[in-house]
C-alpha cells in the first residue's frame, strides 16, 4: 500500500532533508463485520479491505500521493486535516468546495507537499461518511524535532455508531426532528478498539499523539499516575505545559511527553470519557467513559486507583503558549460570525451563520473560482446561501464567532491556522474591556472550542490564495449548514495556479458541471443555484414554526433531497422556547 521513492536535492527548509515522494494506493471499500466495541458487528468503510485503516507516515518535506479507488456505491472524497495545501486548493478534499465527489468506481489523485509537522488526521469529507468509519491518523515526522522522546504512539479517541450515517443523517435531517436532537453514539473507542493495550518501558520517554477524530463526542484524557507534557497542539509546538488531563473537541489533536515510570509493579489506565452533555439522550448501556490498560508487566493486573476526573477536568487550551513566539497584530478585515440553530423554511432544525444556513451550490466553489475569470472576484458568483467572505490577499482577519447556542461547538478554519486573541461571555457588542483578550503570542490552531453562550475571537492572515471552508466540525452540524467559505485573493490563485483537468473530469464523471457559477453557468445570472431556506418569520412559536414548515414539506422534499449539505440541526434555544431545560 504505501510506496516510497527517494528524490534527490536539497530543500531550503534545514540543512539537507532527503524530500520522498510518499505513495499509498487507497481503495476505498466496504468492511463487513467489524465489531469495535463488541456490542454489534456492522459494515464500515475501510481502505484496501481493512479496518481500522492504518496511520498515514511522511517527514516533512515529503510529497504525498494518495491514489484513491472508490469501491463504495456512493460518492466519497478525502479532506486531510489541518494541511495548509498552499498552491493546491483542490486538494483539500470538501464536497462542492474544493472539487466534485469521486464517484462510485472512479479514481482520483490527491498529491500535496508536506510543510507542516505534528498531529493530523485523513479523513471522508462527504456528507457523515468519516463517521461510518473513513478517518485515519496522519503523523508527521520532523528530521529538526526540537523535542526529545524515545517513543512515538498515535492515541485516537471516537465516538462509535451502530447504525450507518445515511441513516442517522436521514433520521436527523428531519421534519419530524424540529428540535434538531443529534444522533447519540453507541460507544466510544480507543484506536477503534475496545480491547486495546499498551505497553510502557520502565523510564522511557513517550510522546504519544492524541486525535479526537469524533464525528460528535468531546473528550476528556487522561493517564492515571502521569502526568502529560503538552508539546504540540493542532500541528503548532508548545512550550512545554504539564497537565492531569485535557480535553479534546472533535477534530483537535494533541502531542504529550508522558515519562514512565521505573518500576512495572502497577500498571495504569488509560481514560477518555465522552463528555456527554450534548447528548439528548442516554443510551442504555452507553458508557462514556472509555479505558485502555497500559501495562508496564502485563503478568499481572495489579492497577493504580483511578484518578480519573472527567468534566472536572480544569484543562485550558487558551494558556497553551506556542514554542516560536509570534505576537497578534491587528486586523484590517473583521467578520462577525452568528452562530444559531433554528427551523428553517424546509422545516428542518439547522445550524447557521448569520442566521442563513449553507447550501452547496451545484459548481464546486473552486472551480467556480478558476472559470470565472474576473468575475470571480464578485462575491455573489459563489451562491446566495454559500456564506462565502471575500478576503484580500495578506489582510489580517479577524473572526467574532459568537455562539447563541447553550452547548460549546468545534469551529475549524481550512487551509491555515488562526491565533485564538480572546473570549469572553454572552455576545461581543464591540466593548473591548468585555472580553479576556491574549494579544501576546496567543495559542494557535486549526480548531477551536468555542462555549455555549460565549464568543471567541480569531485573527489569520489571508496568505493562502483559495477557497476555504469555516464549519462546525460536529458532523450533524456541518451537514445542516453551519458553514462559511472564507475566499481568498481569486485573483492572484487565478495567476499562481490553474485547476488540473483531473478535477474538472472527476465532475464530469459524475453529471456534475465543471465550470460557472453556483448556478453552473457562465454568466452573473444565478438563478437555479440552491436558495431559499431561510429563517421562518417572526410571529411563530417554536412548535408553530415546526408545524408550519411541515405543511410546507410535501413541496420541499424534492428540493431538500438534491441540496444534501443542508441538512437540519438542533438546538438548545429552540428547546429553551419549547419549553424543555437548556442542557447547561
Ligand atoms: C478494490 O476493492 C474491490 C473490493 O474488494 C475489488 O473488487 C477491486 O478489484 C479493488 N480494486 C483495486 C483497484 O484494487
Ligand atoms: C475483544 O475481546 C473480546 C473478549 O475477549 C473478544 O470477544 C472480541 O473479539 C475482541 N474484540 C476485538 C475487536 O478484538
Ligand atoms: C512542492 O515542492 C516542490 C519542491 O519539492 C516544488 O517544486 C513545488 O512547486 C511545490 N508545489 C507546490 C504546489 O507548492
Ligand atoms: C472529541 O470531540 C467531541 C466533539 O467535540 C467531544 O464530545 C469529545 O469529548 C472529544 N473527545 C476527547 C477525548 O476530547
Ligand atoms: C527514575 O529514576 C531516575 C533515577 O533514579 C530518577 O531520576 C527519575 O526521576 C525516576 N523517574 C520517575 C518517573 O520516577
Ligand atoms: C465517568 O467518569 C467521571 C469521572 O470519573 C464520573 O464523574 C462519571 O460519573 C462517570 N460516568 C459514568 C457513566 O460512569
Ligand atoms: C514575544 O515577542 C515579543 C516581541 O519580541 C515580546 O514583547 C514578548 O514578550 C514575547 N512574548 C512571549 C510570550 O514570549
Ligand atoms: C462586528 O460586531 C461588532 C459588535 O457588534 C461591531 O462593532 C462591528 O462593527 C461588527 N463588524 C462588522 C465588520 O460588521
Ligand atoms: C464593557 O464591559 C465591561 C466589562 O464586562 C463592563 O464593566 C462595562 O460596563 C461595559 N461597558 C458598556 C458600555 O457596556
Ligand atoms: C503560502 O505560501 C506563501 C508563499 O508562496 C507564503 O507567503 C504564505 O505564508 C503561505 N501560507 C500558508 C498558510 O502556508
Amino acid at each position: 500500500m504505501r510506496v516510497v521513492t527517494l528524490v534527490t536535492g536539497l530543500l531550503s527548509l534545514s540543512s539537507m532533508i532527503q524530500a520522498a515522494r510518499v505513495v499509498y494506493d487507497m481503495n476505498i471499500t466496504y468492511v463487513d463485520n467489524i465489531n469495535p466495541d463488541n456490542l454489534k458487528p456492522r459494515q464500515v468503510v475501510g481502505v484496501n479491505g481493512k479496518w481500522p485503516i492504518p496511520a498515514v507516515e511522511v517527514t516533512l518535506g515529503d510529497v504525498l500521493v494518495m491514489n484513491v479507488h472508490n469501491s463504495l456505491n456512493e460518492p466519497t472524497a478525502l479532506h486531510a486535516h489541518g494541511q495548509f495545501q498552499n498552491g493546491t486548493n483542490w486538494m483539500d478534499g470538501p464536497v462542492m468546495v474544493t472539487q466534485c465527489a469521486i464517484p462510485p468506481n472512479h479514481d482520483l489523485q490527491y498529491e500535496f507537499n508536506i510543510t507542516q509537522t505534528g498531529t493530523f488526521w485523513i479523513h471522508s469529507h462527504y456528507m457523515g461518511q468519516y463517521m461510518d468509519g473513513l478517518r485515519f491518523p496522519l503523523i508527521i515526522h520532523n528530521p529538526a524535532e526540537p523535542f526529545k522522546y524515545d517513543e512515538e504512539l498515535t492515541v485516537t479517541v471516537s465516538d462509535w455508531y451502530h447504525d450507518q450515517s445515511s441513516n442517522n443523517l436521514q433520521k436527523f435531517m428531519s421534519v419530524y426532528n424540529p428540535t434538531g436532537a443529534e444522533p447519540v453514539p453507541e460507544s466510544g473507542l480507543i484506536n477503534d478498539n475496545a480491547n486495546v493495550t499498551f505497553n510502557f518501558v520502565p523510564g522511557k520517554i513517550y510522546r504519544i499523539h492524541v486525535i479526537n477524530i469524533s464525528g460528535f463526542a468531546t473528550f476528556f484524557y487522561s493517564i492515571d499516575g502521569h502526568q502529560m507534557e503538552i508539546i504540540e497542539v493542532d500541528g503548532i509546538y508548545t512550550k512545554p505545559q504539564l497537565v492531569d488531563s485535557l480535553y479534546m473537541t472533535a477534530a483537535q489533536r494533541f502531542s504529550v511527553l508522558v515519562t514512565a515510570k521505573n518500576t512495572t509493579d502497577t500498571n495504569f489506565y488509560m481514560h477518555a470519557d465522552m463528555d456527554t452533555v450534548m447528548f439528548d439522550s442516554l443510551p442504555e448501556g452507553l458508557n462514556p467513559n472509555i479505558t485502555a490498560p497500559i501495562y508496564y508487566n502485563s503478568d499481572h493486573q495489579k492497577f493504580a486507583p483511578s484518578q480519573d476526573v472527567g468534566g472536572d477536568s480544569t484543562f485550558d487550551d487558551m494558556t497553551l503558549v506556542p514554542l516560536y513566539n509570534a505576537s497578534s497584530v491587528g486586523y484590517d478585515h473583521q467578520v462577525n460570525l452568528t452562530i444559531d440553530f433554528q427551523v428553517t423554511t424546509d422545516g428542518m432544525n439547522r445550524g447557521m451563520f448569520n442566521e442563513l444556513p449553507y447550501l452547496s451550490p451545484l459548481v464546486p466553489s473552486v472551480n467556480t473560482m478558476f472559470s470565472m475569470g474576473a468575475d470571480a472576484m464578485n462575491v455573489d458568483v459563489y451562491g446566495p446561501q454559500a456564506q462565502a467572505f471575500m478576503l484580500k490577499h495578506l489582510d489580517m482577519i479577524e473572526v467574532v464567532l459568537n455562539n447563541l447556542d447553550g452547548n460549546a461547538h468545534p469551529f475549524h478554519l481550512h487551509g491555515h491556522v488562526f491565533q485564538m486573541v480572546g473570549r469572553g461571555e454572552g455576545v461581543y457588542t464591540g466593548n473591548t474591556s468585555s472580553v479576556t483578550w491574549l494579544l501576546d503570542n496567543p495559542p494557535q490552531r486549526d480548531t477551536i472550542r468555542v462555549d455555549g453562550e460565549g464568543f471567541s475571537i480569531i485573527r489569520f492572515r489571508a496568505d493562502n490564495p483559495g477557497i476555504w471552508m469555516f464549519h462546525c466540525h460536529i458532523d450533524w452540524h456541518l451537514e445542516s449548514g453551519l458553514a462559511a467559505l472564507f475566499i481568498t485573493a481569486p485573483d492572484v490563485a487565478q495567476e499562481r495556479m490553474a485547476l488540473p483537468q483531473a478535477f474538472k473530469d472527476i465532475c464530469e464523471a459524475g453529471g456534475t458541471p465543471s465550470v460557472g457559477n453556483a448556478a453552473g453557468k457562465m454568466s452573473l445570472d444565478l438563478s437555479g443555484a440552491p436558495n431559499g431556506v431561510t429563517l421562518i418569520p417572526d410571529g411563530f412559536t417554536a412548535k408553530g414554526k415546526g408545524a408550519m414548515a411541515a405543511c410546507c414539506i410535501s413541496a420541499l422534499i424534492g428540493m431538500a433531497a438534491i441540496v444534501w449539505y443542508s441538512l437540519n440541526d438542533p438546538q438548545r434555544k429552540v428547546r429553551d422556547r419549547m419549553g424543555r431545560p437548556p442542557s447547561r
